[in-house]
């Protein structure tokens, strides 16, 4: 999963790819995020699972970038299979949102999958929504998430729009 170039953004942000020392931040910063952006839901109880599917992902061909923000600290991550052309996550810290971080991580996410990508995103997202809109993915249809059943719409950005 992990990719060795690392890259300067900005004098204060820098992205590279995953090390094994990440991933409890990544953890922590996963369900930090998420419990934000959508507080109905316990994402601390889905902390064991993020754990294995992360072990999971790294099993399947998707790679993982992380973005460093002031003295080295993990401020955010994507994960992605450039080969399905498949965004699986993106989160950034909560205390960094609106500040560029995410704006940099689907900025990569773009250089590593050029022809294009898709994901779904909750309903009740709406500011992933606006935030994918604003980078130019489009909504291709209404779907249910299999897992939880929880609606969910089919984004895409590229030749899959
Ligand atoms: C999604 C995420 C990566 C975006 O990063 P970010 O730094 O928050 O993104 P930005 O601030 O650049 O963009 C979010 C946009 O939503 C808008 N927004 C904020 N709250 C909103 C709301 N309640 N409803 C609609 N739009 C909203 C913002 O104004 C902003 O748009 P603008 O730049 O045009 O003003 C980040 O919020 C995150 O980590 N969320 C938790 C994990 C997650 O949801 N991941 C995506 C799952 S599919």
């Amino acid at each position: 999963m992990s990719e060795a170039s690392s890259r300067s953004i900005t004098a204060h942000l820098t992205l590279r790819g995953f090390e094994e020392g990440d991933r409890e931040v990544v953890l922590d910063l996963w369900v930090a995020a998420w419990r934000e952006a959508m507080p109905a839901i316990d994402f601390e109880r889905r902390r064991e699972w993020f754990r294995g599917h992360l072990v999971q992902l790294d099993r399947l061909d998707y790679v993982m970038r992380c973005a460093l923000g002031a003295r080295e600290r993990v401020v955010g991550f994507i994960a992605l299979s450039p080969k399905r052309r498949h965004l699986e996550q993106i989160v950034v810290d909560h205390a960094e949102w609106g500040k560029g971080v995410g704006d940099a991580l689907i900025t990569e996410a773009k250089l590593l999958s050029p022809r294009g990508l898709w994901l779904d995103v909750n309903e009740g997202n709406p500011r992933a929504i606006a935030f994918y809109e604003k980078h130019g993915f489009r909504c291709l249809r209404r779907d249910r998430n299999p897992n939880s059943g929880r609606p969910i719409f089919r984004y895409a950005w590229g030749d899959d729009q």
